[in-house]
Formats: C-alpha cells, structure tokens, sequence
C-alpha cells in the first residue's frame, strides 16, 4: 500500500506556483489577488479559510480575508459579492460553504463573476468544464486529478466508482473521471443515498472517490483488492485526549481499508492540502482568463 501524500504534492504546487509569481512579478505585471470571504463563526470553515489565506501568503500572493457577521442579510452579502465583481484589483474569490439558513446559496454562487469564480462552482464553469472548454475547475476535485496524474495512477479504461453527488465534488469529480483526458477515460458509476446495493457496486471500484460526508462510512468490505481509494471527508469528532479537543476523520474507516488498497489518501493530509493547491492555480489561471 502506498499513501497518496496530498501534503507533499500540495507543496510541489505551491512550489511551482511560488516560482511563477516571482515571474510574473519580475515582468512588472500585477501580484495575483485572492479574496476569501467568510460568514459567520463555524470553527472548522474558519480553519479552511485560514488556511487558505495562508497558503497563498507563502505563494508570494496578495490574499485579503473578508470576515462578516452571521447577521448580515443576504442583500448585504450580494452586495459584497458585486463590489468584488467589480474590484479591478481582486483576480479571483471565493465565498465559502456553507452559508447561514437565511441566505440562500444559490443566490451566491450565481451573483459571483464567472471570470473570478476560483471555486469553480458557477454554472458558467460547470458547463466549460463539461466542455472542455478554458475556465475554472471545482477545486476539490481537480486536485484529486492532479494527484492520481502526479502518483501515474492509470485511469484509462478503469471502473471508477464516486460516493456522493455533492455539486461542489461528487457530481463534478464523476464527470472529470469520465471525459477524455489524461487522467479520465474511466467508466464512472456516481452513487448516493438512493443507491441499492452499493457495497455491491464499491467493490467493483478500480479507483473508489468517496464524498458521503459520513464519518468512517466506507469499511474494507467494501472495497476491492488493490483499490485506489480517495477519501474527500474530513470530520472533528470530539477528543478529550487531543490538544485541540478532537480528532480528524475521514469517511473512509482508515486502517482496514489501507490494508486492502494499493494507494489511499490519508485524512489530514490527503485530498484538503489539494484543494487548496487547486484554488491557487485556478487564481494564476484567472489573470490569464481576464
Ligand atoms: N466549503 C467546503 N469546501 C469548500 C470549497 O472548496 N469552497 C468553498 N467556497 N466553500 C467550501
């Protein structure tokens, strides 16, 4: 078994990314911004976007955190997300998930530019994405392409099956897998709740993606031999023994599912460090998009 070490990948990205921004600097053309913005005090989403922001601080990008009360109305927020639309200085931004119950999401990811959605998550993108078209990738799952390709795990022709038809991973990640590309040309089986039988069908997964979003949801009995298994969760469960107050999970019950494969993603240190690494490049990417 192997570990597909998202960490050291991510660090590899932000490497390169660093080296292209002191190009781009040295050219005497504008340092790539990035803009995060954060509603509410939901610990673990605050934890993302700081690090976020941090990740492009050591790329050599000008990153700004906009922090608002979970008060503001949905007319405010709107009114955030047109602002930044029209701010020359900001590539790229993101408003991060989930949102309060009063404003709808929806709403957001629509009012957001499609040239400086770095998310992904416009339906603009979607479509281009489905395409092939240029635009943005969902950052969560072009950063599972990314490791698969740099790992030279083999795609082509293999069954991949994806637990979860989320908008922002499940449903796109099942569409990349499929299209022909490099790594792609999978024949893709997307399940969720509805699913009858799914261990059934997980053990038929030469590469198994899972984004149920359920702490230690999928166990070895699920899982092929010799599998690739990718696992998006990541879950604080209570831990009085940690420093922190709790420990990390993923959906995937860890140990006896790693016996099992031939490469997995650990949980920290997988598939997140990936996510991040995705949205930076997709912020290189918007300076050429503009
Ligand atoms: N919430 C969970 N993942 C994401 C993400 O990739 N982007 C945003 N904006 N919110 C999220």
């Amino acid at each position: 078994m192997e570990i597909l070490d998202g960490k050291k990948i991510a660090a590899e990205i932000r490497e390169e990314i660093a080296q292209k921004v002191v190009e781009i600097k040295n050219q005497g053309k504008k340092t790539p911004h990035l803009v995060a913005v954060i509603v509410g005090n939901d610990g673990a989403s605050r934890t993302y976007v700081n690090s976020k922001v941090k990740n492009c601080e050591a790329v050599g990008f000008k990153s700004t955190l906009i922090e608002l009360p979970d008060t503001i109305s949905e007319a405010e927020l709107l009114n955030k997300v047109d602002e930044l639309n029209n701010d020359d200085d900001v590539d790229g931004f993101i408003v991060q998930l989930p949102l309060p119950k009063h404003i709808d999401e929806e709403k957001v990811t629509l009012a957001v530019k499609p040239a400086k959605d770095v998310d992904g998550f416009h339906p603009e993108n979607l479509g281009r994405m489905i395409l092939g078209l240029p635009g943005f990738l969902p950052a969560t799952p072009a950063g599972i392409v990314e490791l698969l390709k740099r790992y030279k795990i083999e795609t082509s022709g293999k069954n991949c099956v994806v637990i979860g038809r989320s908008h922002i991973v499940g449903t796109p990640m099942s569409i990349l897998m499929s299209r022909n590309t490099e790594v792609g040309n999978c024949t893709v089986t997307l399940t969720h709740s509805r699913t009858q039988n799914l261990s059934e069908i997980t053990k038929q997964a030469d590469i198994l993606i899972v984004a149920i979003g359920k702490p230690e949801f999928v166990s070895a009995d699920m899982v092929k031999e010799g599998a690739v298994v990718v696992d998006v969760g990541i879950h604080r469960i209570p831990d009085d023994s940690k420093k922190s107050g709790f420990r990390l999970l993923g959906d995937v019950k860890y140990d006896e599912v790693a016996a099992k494969s031939s490469y997995i993603t650990p949980v920290p240190g997988g598939v997140g460090p990936l996510t991040i690494a995705s949205l930076m490049l997709n912020t290189l990417k918007a300076i050429d998009l503009k």
